[in-house]
């Protein structure tokens, strides 16, 4: 179908959630662009509009209803627009959300893009619901439609095999499945053509990627090698899938970057195992010290749930403790949300809302003060930082990301643009960015 005509149906596409939705909405896309639709900005001009959604904490599902709430009115001015919700949430609720939500039109879990199109031209009729989930799914031979800019992200695998007590994910996004080396190649060449100079592969535990013989550290080794490609992220690792080869990996390519987001969850032994994360602090701590001894710059960030199911005083006490120990750079902070489907959901709340709430303001305020004082031990030195456009704040100021995913923010200068590495040297530090000169 050719893009220009005027009466290519017209799609509007809202994402919600983690980077993998936001790639999971550029595969959406390209599946509709192939499929004769056109894109447009706003909700109002659509014929069908599609939210791709997150369960992953019930906060995030209340967001959603509430936006679908404000779209169902748009509805009920304009009938015939059909509207769809995508994703997590799609998956999560799956009939109930028909019940609840019965001007959806369209109801499609992770799995279920490929038959979007076709999705699309039944709900004319009947809401249409596809949450088969298909453990070989991994969307290969679609290229997604990527964003543009200096960073792009490529799922390298998708579903989780964990089963952590408090997720959801293992649920709605089902079974680890890993896109082939070639796939994965033939998507970093495209967007290294494009323009990017960074790439950050993605997966829900992203280094227990494996197809046959080739596990993350092969992965990392052969991307290493695509020419363009300057630098190499990568989220989540899972810690107890972080092994030696990864580890050797990231030391011996320069193009991968010495940042790592590896998420803890909590610093009490008793609470890792009730969560079932398959690691002891003691182990955690072992891995960060093999991290740190291989690769001396390493930044760490990090997930934290405060008041999960019978965490005490104490054991929040040890998370803190973990927190110190650790120094990490940054660290996002969540309070447990019993999610359905999940084997803690049956354990109920132990923790008051409000004792959650105090847990979570002494772990954020806590985190505050160590990322200032990690920053602040920057000042004085130099980095490489990759100019990614206009700082936010700060007239005639550009932002770039040092290789440590710190925000470096700098006097922009002719002759350095986006996509340009420049040397900076760091005059001052708050707890979230650098501010610096170029050196
Ligand atoms: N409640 C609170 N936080 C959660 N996370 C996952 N599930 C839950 C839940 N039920 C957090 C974890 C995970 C991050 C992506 O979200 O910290 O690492
Ligand atoms: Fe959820 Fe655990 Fe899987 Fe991460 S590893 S997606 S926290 S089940």
């Amino acid at each position: 179908m050719n893009l220009d005509r005027t009466d290519a149906p017209r799609v509007y596409l809202e994402t919600y959630g983690c980077q993998m939705n936001i790639a999971d909405s550029e595969t959406i896309r390209a599946i509709l662009r192939r499929a004769g639709y056109a894109w447009v900005k706003r909700p109002e001009d659509a014929d069908a509009i599609l939210i791709n959604t997150c369960a992953i904490r019930e906060h995030a599902e209340e967001r959603v209803l509430g936006r679908l709430g404000d779209l169902a009115r748009l509805k009920h001015r304009r009938p015939e627009i059909k509207l769809g919700l995508l994703g997590c949430m799609a998956q999560h609720n799956r009939a109930a959300l028909v019940e609840q939500a019965p001007y959806l039109d369209l109801v499609a879990g992770p799995d279920s893009y490929r038959r979007l199109p076709e999705l699309l031209g039944r709900a004319a009729f009947d809401p249409a619901v596809d949450v088969r989930l298909d453990r070989g799914e991994t969307y290969s031979g679609i290229a997604p439609d990527h964003s543009g800019g200096v960073r792009a992200y490529v799922t390298v695998m998708r579903g989780c095999d964990k089963f952590c007590a408090f997720c959801v994910v293992p649920y709605v996004r089902g079974r680890e499945r890993s896109l082939a080396p070639a796939d994965v190649i033939a998507q970093v060449r495209e967007v290294a053509a494009r323009g990017a100079k960074e790439v950050v592969l993605l997966g829900q535990t992203v280094n227990a990627y494996r197809v046959g013989d080739a596990g993350f550290a092969e992965l990392l080794r052969m991307i290493a090698r695509v020419e363009g490609i300057e630098r190499i992220r990568f989220t989540s690792p899972h810690p107890a899938d972080m092994r030696d080869e990864v580890i050797d990996a990231m030391a011996s390519e320069p193009k991968v970057q010495p940042y790592l987001h590896l998420p803890v969850q909590s610093g009490s032994d008793r609470v890792l195992s009730a969560m079932d994360r398959g690691y002891t602090v003691g182990e955690y701590l072992d891995l960060v010290a093999r991290l740190r001894r291989a690769i001396p710059a390493l930044a760490l960030s990090t997930d934290i749930i405060v008041g999960f199911h019978g965490e005490d005083d104490r054991d929040f006490d040890a998370t803190l403790e973990l927190m110190r120990t650790v120094g990490y750079d940054s660290a996002f902070t969540f309070k447990y949300s019993l999610r359905e489907h999940t084997r803690a959901f049956k354990l109920g709340d132990t923790v008051s809302d409000d004792e959650k709430a105090r847990r979570l303001a002494a772990a954020i305020a806590l985190q505050e003060r160590i990322s200032l004082e990690r920053n602040r031990a920057a000042v004085g030195a130099t980095f490489a930082a990759l100019v990614e456009g206009p700082a936010r704040r700060g007239e005639g100021m550009l932002a770039g990301k040092t290789p440590q995913f710190k925000t470096a923010v700098f006097p922009a200068t002719s002759g350095i643009g986006v996509g340009d590495t420049v040397m900076v040297r760091v005059e001052s530090a708050t707890a979230h960015s650098l501010r610096c000169s170029l050196a």
